[in-house]
């Protein structure tokens, strides 16, 4: 059954300017371009329109500490981006940048209609602000003490040891990130997006379960639920993005110009293939579709902030909002110091982007769960499939339809139901690949290709091919296998661009498309065949996460301690009574993912302490080992608990931190002097 021919845009988020693209950005676009290039195989028009987001304050401030200008940093990020892309074969139509004439010009538009339409109001908010640097601070860039539990150098929103959340303005000792000096509060005019005139259609747009997915739909509940607050959409100078009109040193706030950053990549688009019309797609009564796929934690920002923003300029809303989970590797969150924070550079000199591509595919799911990359399994799972099970089935078949026949495909299939219960299958990989649940069309493809196989075994033309008088027979079973690769590989396209693309010139054809998989190719001369795929060795994983690793002497000392503090008498030392403890107990505390939660015997007396150390340490390697410990630290209340005093440990943190050992015979409740 063929479909009526469907007009899609489709975006994936824009990077930030400020840093190279890594393997947990790569889900989402690779996860988009899967989608699109099933979309134009299904005979649609699709555009996929990307861009740089390249406004924000982290980028001013990366430049400045480069020592170039904002506009060179995003011109050199822009290069590295765009290459990294293609070489994980994501094909946009066009990548773009916000920092560009067509988005100055549509976020005038935007704002002068917010204006218009009196969706703005101004009011002086105060904020923290560096002196020195004489700018405006966002919570990001102020650390301190927390407030709550005392933790050092915590951020200016938040407290990773403690998980409190609170005002910058109540960090103690705060100090700006950016010169080192006390932040003031100070206050400015801010120009807002009241949202509350906006509930009704919001309301209305995410409950109609077309628009978000329903997980997501029960998020934004929550959020309605206590009221949308209105949306700060001013930023003071010194700020790197659009002035805004009307004024000499207000700036839009990133988020505001962000996306629409999608409709002037496309605008950009438009003016290079004249067959396309802006208004066709982004005009308030367009027939198009828009897409857009997003990770699950800019959600807030594509569904209610994004949505009121074109309602009230008087374009249209998008077809769909697409959200994922975030990637973690071998199952915890990517690091720096275990090798996994992988950049796309990085993955490319080791391995190629295909394994990654059909790893991810078989790994998502249509709903915002994280996904995991457990490295081992990736190993095993793309030999297994992709070399032992697919390009098997033509590998087994080419060389006798090459050697014995002259590359000439049978005439008939000797099994047609065969094909045709393959091709029944079509439809319903196309539903799970509509659907985004790109894991179970991998399992139905991948049953398939094991029924393939199966059937080879069961022919075995290798033992045919041994008498002269049965050549037939082997030319009608390698044309059954092939044409059973050829099925598999046209639902596999999208995933494998480039496996399909070296498929297509052993079957000396053009290209595959989704009906192809409908009929079978008989009659008809191949080419000789060349390796389609190799199997990964486990070795290049292995380079690869040595290659991610920072340098084993990363932040310690280059030469003994250098950066000692203040001298200190030895009454200042005997203050702090330090004793010999043993650890009875270590576990895992539910919700924080840096601390152990140890029981420490003093001898006699037992202690309950958090430890900032889980990066390190398995609890188990903890239980019975003697250690050092501040025993009159004054206790400290934390959200999992009270923790009654500290253990010493060295080192900069990550996997590299070292707890105290006393030699041999020491007791538990030794003092250390
Ligand atoms: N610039 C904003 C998006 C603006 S869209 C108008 C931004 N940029 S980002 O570079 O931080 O992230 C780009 C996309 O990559 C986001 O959708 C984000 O969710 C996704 N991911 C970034 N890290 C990721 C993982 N570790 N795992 C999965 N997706 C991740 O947000
Ligand atoms: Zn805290």
């Amino acid at each position: 059954m063929s479909q009526p021919e469907r007009r899609i845009l489709v975006t994936s988020a824009l990077p930030y300017a400020n840093g190279p693209i890594h393997i947990g950005h790569l889900v989402e676009y690779i996860q988009t371009d899967i989608w699109v290039r099933f979309q134009r195989a299904r005979g649609h028009e699709c555009l996929y329109v990307c861009a740089d987001d390249a406004h924000g304050t982290p980028i001013m401030l990366k430049a400045r500490q480069e020592g170039i200008t904002p506009e060179q940093l995003i011109e050199r990020t822009w290069h590295d981006h765009t290459r990294d892309f293609a070489d994980f074969l994501v094909e946009f139509d066009n990548f773009h940048s916000t920092h560009s004439t067509e988005n100055r010009e549509l976020t005038e538009l935007v704002y002068a209609r917010l204006r218009e339409g009196g969706h703005i109001v101004e009011r002086e908010i105060e904020q923290a602000w560096d002196p020195q640097e004489k700018m405006f601070l966002p919570d990001r860039y102020i650390r301190g003490e927390c407030p709550r539990c005392g933790a050092a150098d915590q951020y200016g929103d938040s407290c990773e040891a403690c998980g409190a959340t609170y005002a910058p303005a109540e960090l103690k000792n705060a100090v700006s990130v950016v010169s080192g000096s006390a932040p003031v509060q100070k206050k400015s005019l801010h120009y807002f997006v009241k949202l509350a005139g906006f509930e009704a259609m919001l309301d209305a747009w995410i409950s109609d379960g077309a628009h978000v997915q329903a997980p997501v739909a029960k998020k934004l509940r929550e959020w309605f639920d206590d009221g949308l607050r209105d949306w700060d959409i001013s930023r003071d100078a010194p700020y790197f993005g659009f002035r805004i009109p009307g004024s000499d040193d207000k700036y839009f706030y990133v988020w505001l110009d962000a996306p629409i950053g999608y409709m002037a990549s496309f605008k950009h688009l438009c003016a290079r293939r004249p067959e396309l019309d802006f208004d066709d797609f982004w005009g308030a009564d367009s027939k198009a579709e828009v897409h857009h796929f997003i990770g699950k934690d800019i959600i807030y920002f594509h569904t209610l902030f994004w949505p009121a923003t074109l309602s009230a300029a008087g374009f249209r809303t998008p077809t769909s909002v697409h959200a994922h989970g975030f990637l973690t590797v071998n199952g915890q969150k990517m690091s720096k110091s275990r090798g996994t924070l992988v950049m796309a550079r990085t993955w490319l000199e080791h391995l190629d982007p295909e394994p990654l591509r059909y790893y991810y595919a078989a790994k998502l799911g249509s709903g915002i769960d994280d996904i995991d990359l457990s490295l081992d399994d990736f190993v095993q799972r793309v030999n297994a499939d992709l070399v032992g099970k697919l390009v098997n089935i033509a590998s087994r078949c080419a060389g006798f339809i090459v050697k014995g026949h002259d590359g000439q495909l049978a005439d008939a299939l000797p099994e047609p139901a065969l094909f045709e219960t393959f091709a029944a299958e079509g439809e319903t990989i196309a539903a799970h690949y509509e659907n985004r649940d790109f894991a179970a069309a991998m399992r139905v493809v991948m049953g398939l290709a094991d029924r393939a196989n199966r059937y080879i075994d069961d022919h075995k033309p290798w033992i045919l091919a041994k008498d002269p008088a049965r050549a037939h027979e082997v030319q009608g079973v390698c044309t059954q296998g092939l044409n059973h690769y050829r099925q598999l590989i046209t639902w596999l396209a999208p995933v494998l661009p480039r496996t399909a693309q070296r498929s297509a010139e052993l079957f000396n054809v053009d290209a595959f498309v989704w009906h192809d998989a409908q009929a079978p190719l008989l009659a008809h001369r191949i080419n000789p065949y060349k390796p389609l795929l190799t199997r990964i060795d486990p070795a290049q994983v292995n380079k690869m996460t040595e290659a991610s690793q920072p340098p084993a002497d990363a932040g310690k000392p280059a030469s003994g301690a250098t950066d000692l503090a203040p001298e200190c008498t030895i009454d200042d030392f005997t203050k702090v009574d330090l004793r010999v403890a043993r650890i009875v107990k270590a576990e895992h505390v539910e919700g924080a993912d840096k601390l152990l939660r140890l029981t420490l015997d003093l001898g006699g007396t037992t202690r309950n302490v958090f430890a900032g150390i889980r990066s390190a340490y398995e609890p188990a390697e903890l239980e019975g080992r003697l250690t050092v410990m501040v025993a009159n630290l004054a206790p400290r209340k934390m959200r999992f608990g009270v923790s009654e005093g500290m253990v010493l440990a060295a080192g900069p943190g990550g996997k590299d931190l070292f707890i105290l050992s006393p030699d041999d015979g020491a007791e538990p409740g030794m003092k250390v002097k």
